[in-house]
């Protein structure tokens, strides 16, 4: 299918987090963070979910975030191959600890600063366009294990003098800003997000509404210290994406997927985009048990919420979920930090999520359609097991197939009317996975020479979707 309708200024791009491709993890006066304690492999969730999870770097796990792919000492190498496919945007984020060590400290860390300075004005000499999310689960380790992390109110402070000093420092270079990482992942894994698990607290989801306030209140500070810098800022929100459908049409599983889209998808973007809670509240706290009076909450913050809602809403999409409350022992798969049942129409990945790219045209019209601003896709993609050839070339043209037929979905909701601003596909340089924390599942246009334990040349090699990619760029999204 031939695609023209892209606007003129689409941001075409990729995205990476920090902890998942800087390493260096003790470098430059970096504090540990909240995954240089997460082991990596297949059961790293299920380890983190243990109740004796004590936030410690234990000997017998490997830590793959402590190198990630060494972009801290690769950035020069990577952002150029990003402009050599013709980026026009970059969205990254910044390690909390690397700037405030502890999360603590009245003063930032320069070094830590000089780090992103670098980093930002090579994106600005290949003219690619920052966009940076504040916080992508990688909180300092120490607001976890000292403050009890996000469910305490101290962290909207903590946070609000992190956002500030990044903020200020960058307000002339870097336009578009996201405060949290996949805000609402925590209805699933409370951890990432929030830095809580059952070992401190997650058990009791009074803890995790408490923690979204407060995460609530950071942003919209956020929010508020941005357009008063530069009022061309534009700040969003990152939500999780899964388009949720019912199973059948039984009424019984209807009224279930509404109720999970509620819970799952729309509650956290309802607060931050609307700048109130919405009128589902109460029955959507009550079915999990908590009350409204259970939350910590005043007038001055709500008022701080209506006053700063994000300019855009930016999201997440790899796969869409099923809801069925009406047949026992169905099958199952599995999920961005989330599973669902199995959908019969839909093909998975290596790592069982469901690919549906007719998911994201109906994700890109709900949002637009409920939220009436501006959409961004900033994650979406393929983790795949590569497997290069003796010249270390892939020829993944399953990944290409997967973001082709994404793309195309996103020109079909433009045609419908929807206001799309760009699409930065997940790990365009291969990365540390951040459910699994393998090097093995890869995203990338650029394979990078690494195994799951961190052996290898950190050399870095063009995928034949990058090529690929490349043409999509300069074409505008013609020729696919
Ligand atoms: C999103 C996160 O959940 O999905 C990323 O924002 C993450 O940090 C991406 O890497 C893909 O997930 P995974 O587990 O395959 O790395």
């Amino acid at each position: 299918m031939a695609t023209n309708n892209f606007p003129k200024g689409f941001l075409w791009g990729g995205a990476t987090a920090a902890n998942q491709l800087e390493g260096a993890y003790q470098e430059g006066g970096k504090g540990l963070s909240l995954p240089d304690v997460l082991p990596g492999g297949k059961d790293r969730m299920k380890i983190i979910a243990s109740p004796d999870f004590d936030f410690k770097i234990n000997p017998d796990y490997v830590y793959p975030n402590h190198i990630g792919i060494d972009h801290y000492h690769h950035y020069k190498e990577d952002i150029a191959l990003f402009a050599e496919m013709g980026f026009k945007c970059y969205r990254f984020s910044i390690a909390w600890s690397r700037i405030f060590p502890n999360g603590d400290e009245e003063t930032p860390n320069e070094e830590g600063l000089k780090f992103y300075d670098a980093v930002i004005d090579e994106c600005l000499k290949h003219d690619i366009e920052p966009v940076i999310t504040i916080s992508h689960y990688e909180m300092p380790l120490h607001l976890i294990t000292e403050y009890g992390s996000w469910k305490n109110k101290k962290l909207i402070d903590f946070y609000e003098r992190f956002a500030r000093t990044v903020l200020t420092r960058y307000q002339d270079k870097v336009k578009y800003w996201m405060t949290f990482n996949e805000i609402n992942s925590a209805a699933h894994f409370p951890i990432m997000g929030q830095g809580l698990t059952i070992s401190n607290g997650a058990g009791d989801k009074k803890n995790v509404y408490q923690a979204w306030h407060n995460q609530f209140v950071a942003s919209a500070k956020a929010v508020k210290i941005g357009h008063e810098l530069n009022p061309d800022m534009k700040i969003g929100c990152m939500i999780l994406y899964a388009t949720t459908y019912s199973y059948d049409s039984n009424p019984k599983n209807q009224l279930a997927s509404l109720q999970d889209n509620q819970a799952n998808n729309f509650f956290c973007a309802d607060v931050q985009v609307r700048g109130h809670y919405p009128a589902y509240t109460k029955s959507l706290l009550a079915r999990q048990g908590v009350q409204l009076a259970d939350i910590d909450y005043n007038d001055e913050e709500l008022a701080l919420l209506a006053q700063y809602p994000v300019d855009y809403i930016g999201f997440s999409y790899y796969m869409s979920s099923v809801v069925d409350v009406t047949h026992e022992n169905q099958e199952t798969t599995n999920g961005n930090l989330m599973g669902g049942v199995k959908n019969p129409f839909l093909k998975s990945s290596d790592w069982g999520w469901q690919i549906d790219p007719t998911g994201l045209r109906i994700a890109l019209n709900q949002l637009s359609d409920r939220y009436q601003k501006p959409v961004f896709v900033v994650e979406n993609g393929l983790g795949a097991v590569d497997k290069p050839d003796e010249n270390h070339y892939v020829a993944d043209d399953y990944r290409i197939d997967y973001l082709r037929e994404h793309i195309e979905a996103i020109s079909q909701a433009i045609d419908d009317g929807v206001d799309v601003m760009g699409y930065t596909p997940w790990g365009c340089i291969d990365l540390v996975s951040a459910s699994t924390g393998e090097m093995s599942k890869r995203y990338g246009f650029i394979y990078v020479d690494e195994d799951d334990e961190g052996n290898g040349s950190f050399n870095r090699y063009k995928k034949k979707s990058f090529d690929w990619y490349k043409k999509v760029i300069t074409t505008n999204g013609a020729d696919l």
